[in-house]
């Protein structure tokens, strides 16, 4: 891959999100870690048989508690040892990049642990240095500062009885909010982040972007009584994220990125559920002066329905415009499997296939969540092996995150390859047939055909820097769409439906050309039709002459 100016690596890469916790357990202790990632880098990338990823995102990885599994961080210039240590992760580095692998780490920044040394020094007494790099209020206990919730439940306040005052928390009591109106804060984050540029990683993904700064005088959020059933739901959150401060601290970050060689990236989590329209996120990424990207989540919660997904594929289109590179994502370490949400019968497998064409064919970057190239499901977990704080507090309202955490399955071995002794949750029930091993031997398996699509976007520019055009955007059962480049055009034709469907002749669309990929026809075969006739669940990627 040529980087340019106008395609720095970032927009021409296939990203996939590790969950470190869950890829490859090296040392027997149920839990995976950076040597396992090692151990694995071929599966990625590298080698002719690898899935042939650009860059990988690690959920984070640094020292913690782990009372929100490593999005509570204790130390931000260090390696948690559960997870190995500084030299693995520089040899991890090492042998990313030998395989042009980028390293994408995340960035949790809008809150640290309870235990990091920051907070403990800040809670000791009202005069510390560290005081005002947390958001204090003094009071009476009982007497809530504000009216502001916690994402994960409760009141966002927490009683400190030591100091007798209140300290704000966005997610668990053990996640205090850093205060970033403190320019102190600022700069020892800005530290941090050198330190980890100046070792090399090639971007950052950033936790919950919008929350960095709350309203400076803690005004009451208004409510709506008619919306959602927890209190967070209820709430207009006007005043506790998206606050405009927030740009010029982006707008600085991005400075530092772009003050390194070598295109380093950022890709942000502007967090609101439902996701919203493509404007908000957007908005973080200013006039392209802030964040590279922010995600797109719309997929996550988009229906089974060609015409809902081409009404998302239109917003990003029309809200980015040429100025903000578009992402697409379809799993991550927050949500169901797209897998078990898109399976109907007997088609999950038809179904991802499907999905996985669209996600890997559309103008973007698209952002893979580790075992969704074998189809693994999120499958019901027993009370028991709950982990997950959100599921421990909601269940069984809300099971919580452990089924999209579940260990990869490499083998089908009792641990599934994925550690020598039972791991830290429970493995999938279909480790038998949804495993590395056995896929990897399977032509028309769904990781063949990831590593076909995947290899497939490095060969076709259009499908790296096209544009698109939606062909067939109000039908029931089709999809369609072009992605021109230069003189190369791409047909993008995804019937979503278990019946065979046909579609007219589209005027000024030649339907002449070459099968560049199909789950059903000969590839290289000549494709010279009147009109679109495609099989049931049929993905077909031409060449248009
Ligand atoms: C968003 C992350 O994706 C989620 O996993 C985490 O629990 C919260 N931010 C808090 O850091």
């Amino acid at each position: 891959m040529n980087s340019n100016s106008n395609f720095p690596w970032w927009k021409e890469a296939v990203i996939y999100q590790i969950y470190p916790r869950s890829f490859k357990d090296s040392n027997g202790d149920g839990i995976g870690d950076l040597q396992g990632v090692i151990e694995k880098l071929d599966y990625l990338a590298g080698t002719e048989n690898s899935l042939g990823i650009d860059a990988i995102w690690f959920s984070p990885i640094y020292p913690s508690p782990m009372f929100d599994f490593g999005y509570d961080i204790s130390d931000y210039e260090n390696i948690d040892p559960i997870f190995g240590d500084m030299d693995t992760f520089k040899t991890l580095l090492k042998e990313c990049h030998a395989r042009n692998v980028k390293l994408i780490m995340d960035l949790v920044v809008n809150h640290t642990s309870h235990l990091h040394p920051w907070f403990v020094e800040s809670r000791s007494s009202r005069d510390n240095p560290k005081r005002d790099w947390y958001i204090w209020k003094d009071g009476k206990k009982g007497k809530l500062p504000n009216n502001w919730v916690a994402a994960f439940g409760g009141s966002a306040w927490e009683w400190d009885e030591k100091t007798e005052s209140y300290y704000y928390h966005a997610f668990t009591v053990e996640q205090p909010d850093l205060n970033w109106r403190n320019p102190e804060v600022k700069k020892a984050i800005f530290n941090m982040i050198q330190f980890w540029l100046d070792l090399g990683v090639d971007g950052f993904r950033l936790d919950v972007v919008n929350y960095y700064f709350k309203d400076a005088e803690l005004r009451n959020n208004p409510r709506n009584f008619f919306k959602g059933l927890r209190e967070y739901e209820r709430q207009y959150h006007i005043y506790d994220r998206n606050r405009p401060e927030t740009h010029d601290v982006l707008k600085e970050f991005r400075k530092l990125l772009d003050s390194y060689p070598g295109d380093r990236m950022s890709v942000g989590e502007v967090y609101q559920e439902p996701p919203g329209t493509a404007k908000l996120p957007a908005s973080f990424c200013g006039n392209n002066d802030e964040l590279h990207m922010a995600f797109n989540f719309t997929f996550l919660y988009t229906k089974w329905n060609p015409e809902a997904f081409a009404k998302v594929i239109e917003e990003q289109e029309r809200e980015l415009g040429d100025i903000i590179w578009p992402n697409y994502t379809l799993s991550n370490h927050d949500q169901p499997r797209h897998f078990s949400r898109y399976k109907k019968g007997k088609s999950g497998v038809q179904r991802a296939k499907i999905a996985a064409a669209m996600l890997l064919t559309l103008r973007g970057t698209p952002f893979l969540y580790y075992g969704e190239e074998i189809g693994m499901e999120s499958e019901w977990i027993p009370k028991k092996y709950i982990q997950d704080p959100l599921g421990k507090r909601y269940w069984p309202l809300f099971v919580g995150r452990d089924r999209a955490r579940q260990p990869m399955c490499w083998t089908n071995e009792e641990y599934a390859g994925f550690s020598k002794v039972e791991p830290w949750l429970p493995i999938s029930k279909n480790k038998e047939l949804i495993n590395v091993m056995r896929q990897e031997q399977e032509p028309t398996s769904l990781l063949s055909f990831y590593k076909t699509l995947i290899h497939l976007r490095k060969k076709e520019i259009a499908l790296r820097r096209g544009s698109l055009r939606l062909i067939i955007k109000d039908n029931p059962y089709i999809l369609g769409y072009e992605r021109i480049y230069e003189s190369e055009k791409i047909l993008v034709l995804l019937n979503f439906s278990d019946r065979e469907r046909r579609f007219p002749p589209i005027p000024n669309l030649s339907l002449k050309g070459k099968i560049l990929l199909s789950t059903h026809r000969a590839e290289n075969t000549n494709y010279e039709l009147g009109m679109i006739q495609l099989y049931p669940y049929e993905v077909n990627i031409l060449k248009l002459e």
